[in-house]
């Protein structure tokens, strides 16, 4: 049987404010699958690491990836089953999407397998349903944006409702990865159950500005709107060093800067390539002041979302 090779991109999910509501693709770094069909049931044969080797699961029922497959072939009604080979791209516990770029690719790839019968929107339902088996809730901020590509908004998950948004052409998206841990599952129990109706207008207020902003690809907008007073608050406590590298990336010349997902990878922007070296440059040197080394990248919106790869 034939191999074919998918990637599923990095997200950064929630936008800011926009908490399990935002998401946004980004280019240079993802998950790859490589499938292939098999008479029945999903096997995982190997899981090649980019980063440290955490271990994951080759179980399918216990594999984002593989929970994946196993739901999307369900979908199709398909008897048949596939062999899956991931490699990961994806540091796990990062705040980048990598369970749900796992899942998105494993998605793409058995639906492809299988005669294409389903929209990249059909696939979001499997691949949620895999990224609620590791992170504990149903929530399509990576899952969506890594099917689809540019910056999308859930505004339902039952039923599933989300749409794609757009892009911004200009926007340079600075990542850094503090060498630390935390599961979506531990950062989501830190929520408050209750928070003050200025907040909420703000949070709202700011969340559909980001939306207005990728709708019309309007740097100006979205650099105004990265304002988050109800999470960033409270998860930036698990993170050591955030406030102090939050005033250096705007000292250097961020437009804004907040959590991607639940952490700890921080995300900055701007839209000048040279103004996002400093500001890179800024927010590892401060992590180093706080004995953290990191991983970093300057990216963009990816607006393709999950594809084919040779
Ligand atoms: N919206 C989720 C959260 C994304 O912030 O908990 C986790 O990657």
């Amino acid at each position: 049987m034939k191999w074919i090779k998918a990637f599923a991109p990095a997200t950064i999910g929630n936008i800011g404010p926009g908490f399990d509501v935002l998401g946004l693709a980004v280019k240079k770094i993802g998950d790859i699958v490589e499938a292939r069909k098999r008479s029945s049931g999903v096997k995982i044969s190997s899981i090649a690491y980019a980063g440290p080797n955490v271990n994951l699961s080759t179980d399918p029922r216990k594999n984002t990836a593989g929970i994946a497959a196993l739901e999307t072939l369900k979908i199709l009604n398909e008897k048949g089953g596939v062999e899956l080979r991931l490699k990961k791209g994806l540091p796990l516990g990062s705040g980048l999407g990598s369970s749900a770029a796992s899942a998105a690719a494993a998605a793409f790839a058995v639906n492809h397998l299988y005669g294409n019968i389903l929209t990249r929107e059909d696939l979001i339902l499997p691949a949620t349903v895999a990224e609620e088996a590791v992170s504990g809730a149903f929530f399509a901020d990576n899952t969506a944006p890594a099917l689809l590509g540019g910056a999308t908004l859930t505004r339902s998950c039952v039923p599933l409702d989300v749409t794609r948004i757009g892009s911004i052409k200009k926007l340079k998206i600075i990542l850094v990865t503090p060498e630390m841990v935390i599961l979506t599952k531990e950062a989501r129990k830190i929520l408050p159950k209750k928070i003050h109706m200025k907040n909420f207008i703000f949070n709202m207020a700011n969340t559909a500005l980001i939306t207005a902003a990728f709708a019309k690809d309007d740097y100006a907008l979205f650099s105004r709107s990265l304002n988050d007073v109800v999470i960033e608050p409270v998860r930036s406590k698990l993170i050591k060093g955030f406030s102090k590298v939050k005033e250096n990336a705007l000292k250097a010349g961020a437009d804004g800067m907040s959590i991607s997902g639940s952490g700890p990878t921080l995300f900055a922007i701007t839209d000048k390539l040279r103004k996002a070296r400093r500001i890179e440059d800024a927010m590892v040197e401060t992590f180093k002041q706080f004995g953290i080394k990191s991983s970093h990248i300057i990216t963009e919106v990816d607006s393709d979302g999950a594809r084919l790869v040779t």
